[in-house]
């Protein structure tokens, strides 16, 4: 049995001071054998830098996973090469980095997979997330395949997730930054959320301070929003898998918040 975590989008410095202060106690007493972290807003809120990798990195991320704000004009494409950052798959050819890679951790391999959705994503064009899952299974081989299904709408993710039930080990919906509650182990044992959640400031509105988001919600007129600061949230699952028959066999949810402080 693999215990696998899944921290969700990682949004600039009260996300990160949420796993630099918990990721390393989650790991030992959940008995976790590797850590996926989406940290696609790790840097200011958008896309991630060499520093900012190194950061989450240095908290005990095994890989990084990235989506539809992935890259950054500032961010020097070489950086997509490091083997611990996966960024979508299904987009255009030209772009740096690949989009699944694979993970060997006592002898067990994981391959790990990020695919954007195409439902009121706007940036980066995805292709279609349905074909690029079947390529990327018809070309592995490894038992263990975590997918991390960067997505807005649920439906597209659910749909995802019967599609491709019991052909990979775990569909894990990120980029909404809201957890839902409806973690479970599909028929034919994939495991599925429809969203982790966030790590970034708990007073926030999907980790940006609150006032001109209400502001352009009430007015309709465009408005800056600015990365919240404060006390931070961390959501992630946990993911308990066999290696030798990729089937997941539990998934749970970790939430610790400022009111929330003993829920690991
Ligand atoms: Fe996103």
């Amino acid at each position: 049995m693999i215990k696998i975590l899944m921290v969700g989008d990682v949004v600039s410095k009260s996300g990160r001071a949420m796993l630099e202060t918990h990721l390393k106690a989650i790991k030992e007493k959940h008995q976790i054998d590797f850590i996926i972290a989406n940290g696609e807003n790790v840097t200011h809120g958008k896309g991630i830098t060499k520093d900012m990798l190194n950061k989450l990195l240095s908290y005990g991320c095994d890989a990084i996973t990235l989506g539809n704000h992935a890259f950054r004009k500032d961010t020097h494409q070489s950086l997509f090469e490091h083997p611990s950052l996966i960024r979508p798959y299904n987009i255009h050819k030209s772009a740096p980095g690949v989009g699944t890679r694979v993970y060997e951790i006592n002898n067990i391999k994981i391959r790990v997979t990020n695919i954007l959705g195409q439902v009121y994503i706007g940036e980066l064009k995805p292709t279609n997330p349905f074909d690029a899952l079947d390529e990327i299974i018809a070309l592995s081989d490894e038992k263990v395949h975590i997918v991390d299904f960067h997505a807005q709408a649920t439906g597209e993710k659910m749909a995802l997730a019967y599609e491709f039930d019991g052909k990979v080990s775990a569909i894990l919906g990120t980029h909404t930054h809201v957890q839902t509650a409806d973690e479970r182990i599909l028929e034919h044992k994939t495991a599925y959320i429809s969203d982790v959640g966030m790590c970034g400031a708990y007073n926030s509105i999907i980790g940006s301070r609150p006032n001109e988001v209400i502001y352009k919600s009430r007015t309709g007129l465009p408005a800056s929003f600015e990365i919240a600061v404060g006390p931070g949230q961390l959501n992630a699952v946990v993911v308990s898998i066999d290696e030798e028959t990729g089937q997941a066999s539990e998934i749970y949810r970790i939430n610790i918040n400022p009111e929330k402080q003993f829920n690991y």
